[in-house]
C-alpha cells in the first residue's frame, strides 16, 4: 500500500465486528502451545504482531493449522518444547519478545531471539532483571537491547515488585514462574492489564491475588495445562480509532459488536464518557474469562481534559488517539507521567506532535507528554505526515486527517498492519466508501 490519502469530511454509520484482541491472542497462542492436547481459538487476532507470535511457537517445535476463522494449535506440553534452528523473529512485537523471553528463560536449552530495525531499540531490560533474578542466563547488545541470547535453565521463585508498571514484564515474570521451584510473585504500583492471569487460569494453572490485593498475584510452577476451545474478544484498543472517527465526523454512529470490556483495558471509555462521549454498553457477557460487550457511540461535542497518574498505563496504547482528539475538543487534551510512550514502536510523544503540528495544530510537547490545544487554536489542514512506522500513530494521524481542511497522506500507512490490518477499509466501508458493503 505505501502510502494512503485520507480525505476529509463525510460521516461513519455501520456495524463493524472487529479482529481478535491482541494482547488477547499472543497470551492464547503461547499457552495453546504449553498445553496439552489441542486448542481451538476462533477469532485470532489478524495483527502481524499475533502472527510473529506463532511463527515463534512454530519454530518451537509447535505445530499448528492457521485458516481464516480460527486457528488450530497441536499443544506440546509445559516441557515439550524443541531448540529452534534459527533465532526467532518477533518482528515488531514487544509482547512477543518479552512475553517469550519469560518461557525461554525456562527452557532445557538455549534460544536466540530478535526483531525488527524498532523492536531493536526498545529497552528489554525491564525483562532481563527479573529474570536474572529468577537465575536466567541472558545476553543482550548494548542497552540491554535484542537481540537477546537466552540460555535455558531451571528457575527460582521470586517476589518482584515491577518498577515501572507493564503487563508485559508482569507476563514474562508469571510464565517464567510457570518453570520456577517455588510460587512466584509480582507485585505493580497500577494493576497492568490481567490477560496473562485470565488466561492462565483459563488453561488450569493457579494464580491467587496476594492477601486479595490487586496488583499483587502469585502463580505456582509446573501446572497442568490443558488444550481448550476459545473466542478472542474484539480489540477495543482497534475500536477507539473507529470511536475517534465518530467523535471528529458529525451525524456519526456506529454500533461495535463483541468487543473486549475487560475493566483493566476500558479506562479510555470511562475517560471519553467524562469528557462528554456517547458511548453505550451492551450485551455485556463473561467469555472464556473475559468481559465483552456492544458499544453504540454516537459523535459528540468533548469538552478535553488531562490523563495523568495511572490513568497512563491503563490507557496506553490509547493515548495516541487521544492526543489527536485534542485539536477536535474545547479545552484540548493534556497528557503526563508517560514517559513510557517514548519507548514504544516510536518515540509516540514526538510522533504524534510532530503529525498533529504539521497539519496545524497547537502542540506543546512535556519530556513525559503533551499538551494539544482545542478548537480555538483553529481547523486542522491536510498535510503529508510520517507515523515514522509506528501502527497506532498511522490510525491516530488518520483520524485527525478526516477533520482537517484537504487531504492528508500518511507516509508507510500499511504499518496499520501491526495491529489492525483492516483499518482503512473498514474505516472506508463506514464512510459508505470502496470498501461498503
Ligand atoms: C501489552 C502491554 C502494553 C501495551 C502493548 C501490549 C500486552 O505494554 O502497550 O501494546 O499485551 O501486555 P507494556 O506492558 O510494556 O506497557
Amino acid at each position: 500500500m505505501g502510502k494512503k490519502v485520507v480525505s476529509p469530511g463525510g460521516n461513519v454509520s455501520g456495524v463493524v465486528e472487529l479482529p481478535g484482541d491482541k494482547s488477547i491472542s499472543h497470551r492464547y497462542g503461547i499457552l495453546a502451545s504449553l498445553a496439552e492436547g489441542n486448542s481451538e481459538i476462533a477469532n485470532y487476532a489478524s495483527a502481524a504482531d499475533c502472527r510473529s507470535t506463532l511463527e515463534c511457537m512454530r519454530r518451537l517445535g509447535v505445530e499448528m493449522s492457521i485458516m481464516p476463522e480460527r486457528i488450530k494449535i497441536a499443544g506440546v506440553g509445559l516441557h515439550g518444547l524443541k531448540a529452534a534452528r534459527r533465532s526467532l523473529n518477533a518482528e515488531n512485537s514487544g509482547s512477543t519478545i518479552r512475553m517469550l523471553s519469560g518461557v525461554l528463560a525456562g527452557q532445557s536449552f538455549n534460544t536466540a531471539i530478535t526483531g525488527d530495525s524498532s523492536l531493536r531499540r526498545r529497552p528489554m531490560r525491564r525483562v532481563i532483571e527479573p529474570l536474572k533474578q529468577m537465575g536466567a542466563e541472558i545476553e543482550s547488545q548494548e542497552g540491554g537491547r535484542a537481540p537477546l541470547e537466552i540460555r535455558g535453565r531451571k528457575l527460582h521463585a521470586i517476589d518482584y515488585t515491577t518498577p515501572i508498571p507493564s503487563a508485559q514484564v508482569k507476563s514474562a515474570i508469571l510464565l517464567a514462574g510457570l518453570y520456577a521451584d517455588g510460587s512466584t510473585i509480582v507485585r505493580e504500583s497500577v494493576a497492568t492489564r490481567d490477560h496473562t492471569e485470565r488466561a492462565l487460569i483459563g488453561f488450569g494453572a493457579t494464580i491467587e491475588n496476594v492477601n486479595g490485593t490487586k496488583g499483587a498475584v502469585r502463580v505456582h510452577p509446573e501446572p497442568k495445562l490443558t488444550g481448550r476451545q476459545l473466542v478472542v474478544p474484539g480489540d477495543l484498543s482497534a475500536a477507539v480509532f473507529l470511536i475517534g472517527a465518530t467523535i471528529v465526523l458529525p451525524d456519526s454512529s456506529i454500533t461495535l459488536h463483541n468487543v473486549g470490556l475487560n475493566p483493566t483495558r476500558a479506562k479510555v471509555l470511562d475517560f471519553l464518557i467524562s469528557i462528554g462521549a456517547s458511548i453505550q454498553v451492551g450485551s455485556l457477557q463473561m467469555r472464556d474469562g473475559e468481559l465483552v460487550g456492544d458499544l453504540a457511540v454516537r459523535h459528540a461535542q468533548l469538552a478535553g481534559g488531562t490523563v495523568s497518574g495511572s490513568q497512563v498505563a491503563e490507557m496506553i496504547d490509547e493515548l495516541p488517539m487521544l492526543a489527536a482528539l485534542g485539536p477536535f475538543t474545547e479545552k484540548g487534551i493534556e497528557i503526563h507521567d508517560a514517559q513510557e510512550l517514548r519507548v514504544k514502536e516510536s518515540d509516540r510523544i514526538a510522533a504524534i506532535a510532530e503529525g498533529l503540528r504539521l497539519m496545524g495544530a497547537s502542540v506543546e510537547e512535556f519530556p513525559d507528554g503533551m499538551r494539544v490545544e482545542g478548537r480555538s487554536a483553529g481547523k486542522l489542514r491536510g498535510a503529508k505526515v510520517d507515523p515514522k512506522g509506528d501502527h497506532r500513530i498511522a490510525m491516530a494521524l488518520s483520524v485527525a486527517a478526516l477533520g482537517a481542511e484537504g487531504d492528508t497522506t500518511i507516509r508507510d500507512a500499511d504499518c496499520v498492519g501491526v495491529s489492525f490490518p483492516e483499518f482503512f477499509a473498514t474505516l472506508d466501508r463506514l464512510r459508505g466508501g470502496p470498501g461498503a458493503a
